[in-house]
């Protein structure tokens, strides 16, 4: 009978489906880098989230270890080389959390358009300071899209309810695609010349990492506003903290630090900041979504080899 761990918070969902599989399962969160390795050995498969870090050593570590089930999008907590170096097959759930993150985006737009966490913090503090938060209309404004995969989709979908204009930028989007999703498809420079909001929905790559840098916030509109829920490496945060308090840019709203957990960022209390803890898959029904499928796909390669996006 193969055995499964799961080794970070996940919905009961997915022991639920291991065990009708016909497949043992631990459950065992919190467990340090050395203590995983320990016992590491005795399983076939691994399910995870962000917080397991898969390294080289706890591959190693690793003999009987088939697959890697990350219940979400992102794979950069795992060491996919050394994975496939060992043989194991690392598959994710890239549609489960897809409309919860981009719903996330959303919103965080409109709360950076109205300065909705200040405003709250005021209002509390019995301040009614009603002329110090003007906002702007998300009506007729150009959000530009870094990413146009499975998130950046729905949220230009979601952009064009709120009638805005969508440009986006992303060097797998076809001409044919763009037109199917109503954006305009522009370069990168083009996107920072034109967007009063840019959202962030695109993988961290050695060719994404720091997308965001001062040279490209220095070509963006004065005013911009900026939102990131995809990963924090895109945005260089010494870079942002400066033009946030130069008021170049109006305003940044991040789901995602380049130090996770940020318990602790030069960013924070950067006037324009708001900041949410990694909450863009944070749903019951994304944590649903992505526990079942990553449970059936592991199943599924377990009990017959079958391979669903690895
Ligand atoms: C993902 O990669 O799926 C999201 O960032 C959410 C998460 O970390 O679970």
């Amino acid at each position: 009978m193969p055995k499964v761990l799961i080794s970070d918070k996940m919905d009961p969902k997915a022991a639920e489906i291991f065990r009708e599989r016909g497949i043992e399962v631990d459950e065992k969160t919190g467990l340090s880098k050395e203590e995983l390795a320990e016992i590491i050995g005795e399983y076939d498969g691994l399910a995870i989230r962000s917080s397991t870090k898969v390294t080289p050593k706890i591959l190693e570590a690793a003999t009987n270890l088939k697959v890697i089930g990350r219940a979400g999008i992102g794979v950069d907590n795992i060491d996919v080389p050394a994975a496939s170096s060992h043989g194991v097959v690392v598959m994710n759930t890239p549609f489960g959390n897809s409309i919860t993150t981009a719903e996330h985006a959303i919103a965080l737009m409109f709360a950076l358009a109205r300065q909705l966490p200040e405003a709250d913090t005021s209002t509390q503090a019995g301040k009614w300071e009603k002329s110090k938060f003007m906002g702007v209309e998300l009506t007729h404004k150009t959000l530009g899209l870094i990413g146009a995969g499975n998130i950046g989709s729905i949220v230009a979908d979601r952009a064009h309810g709120l009638k805005m204009k969508v440009a986006a930028y992303d060097p797998f989007l076809s001409e044919e695609r763009a037109i199917e999703l109503g954006v305009e498809k522009v370069t990168l420079d083009e996107l920072f010349a034109r967007a009063d909001f840019i959202t962030l929905h695109t993988p961290l790559t050695d060719q994404t990492r720091g997308i965001i840098s001062a040279e490209a916030i220095a070509k963006m509109k004065p005013g911009v506003r900026i939102i990131n829920c995809a990963r924090g490496g895109l945005i260089d945060e010494a870079a942002l903290k400066e033009a946030l308090e130069s008021g170049h840019v109006a305003g940044a709203a991040l789901d995602v630090f380049v130090e996770e957990p940020a318990k602790e960022n030069a960013l924070f209390g950067t006037p324009g900041l708001i900041s949410t803890p990694h909450l863009g898959a944070s749903t019951s029904e994304a944590q649903i979504n992505v526990a079942i499928q990553v449970a059936e796909q592991m199943s599924d390669y377990l009990i017959d080899g079958g391979v669903t996006n690895a």
